[in-house]
């Protein structure tokens, strides 16, 4: 497993980053349909985020859009990926390797992206510049990563962006303000909590364990904000 992270890890030349296009996902986000454990637990702290104000989110790497719902009413849902399921006016279908992440002339007060970075390869600070451009004066960008540092991190096929969280943290703070990071879930064998139990404990402890985290967390969200701008 390390041999594979290492030999995906860095930027250095003759590192080659395959992408995975719409035939790929069309099939693959069949299996993203029913609500897994991260979209809720992030549909929570979204819920918080929101605090009850109107507010427009837009979802990037959405998917079949199975967040939208989970989200309350005063949340407007907008969504963009490779391979859109069922089209709908707030959902558009572009491949965000090749165009800027944007959805007409719209800003968002959330932007979302879960589970979408591991397979951005090269273009990853570009995707940032593209999410602060879109976020309003006091808007908020909610984005996971998986932690390769996990004693048993699953690397999946498509992955083409494997770093340490530290290094994803540095590279989100040259455009955003990080305000927390938080583990979104521990597991002892690596991926997401399948037991009703674990997954329980889990959806309702969001704390950096020290020793613990870097060796037991699966993924990791961030909320940061737009730098340079204070409070919402
Ligand atoms: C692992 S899935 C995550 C889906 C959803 N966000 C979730 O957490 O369940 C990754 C998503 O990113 C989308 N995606 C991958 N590459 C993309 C690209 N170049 N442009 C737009 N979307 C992309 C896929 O279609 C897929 O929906």
């Amino acid at each position: 497993m390390a041999t594979h992270v290492n030999a995906l890890a860095g930027d250095g030349p003759g590192r080659v980053v395959k992408y995975y296009k719409r035939e790929f996902w069309i099939q693959e986000n069949q299996r993203h349909i029913p609500a897994h454990y991260r979209l809720r637990k992030l549909a929570r702290v979204i819920t918080k985020v929101a605090g009850g104000r109107q507010t427009d989110l837009l979802d990037v790497g959405c998917g079949p859009a199975t967040l939208m719902k989970l989200l309350p009413d005063n949340i407007s849902y907008y969504g963009i990926d490779i391979a859109i399921h069922d089209s709908a006016p707030n959902l558009l279908e572009a491949d965000i390797v090749d165009v800027p992440i944007r959805f007409g002339r719209k800003r968002f007060q959330i932007v979302v992206a879960q589970g979408l970075f591991e397979y951005l390869g090269d273009v990853q600070s570009r995707k940032f510049a593209d999410v602060a451009g879109i976020l309003g004066r006091s808007g908020v960008f909610l984005v996971t990563f998986t932690n390769f540092g996990h004693r048993s991190a699953q690397v999946a096929e498509p992955f083409n962006n494997i770093q340490s969280i530290q290094e994803f943290s540095r590279s989100l703070a040259t455009h955003f303000k990080v305000t927390k990071s938080f583990p979104i879930s521990h597991t002892w064998r690596g991926g997401q909590p399948t037991r009703p139990l674990v997954k329980s404990a889990n959806m309702h402890c969001s704390l950096n364990i020290p020793y613990v985290s870097s060796r037991l967390a699966v993924e990791y969200g961030f909320i940061c904000s737009r730098a340079g701008v204070s409070g919402r």
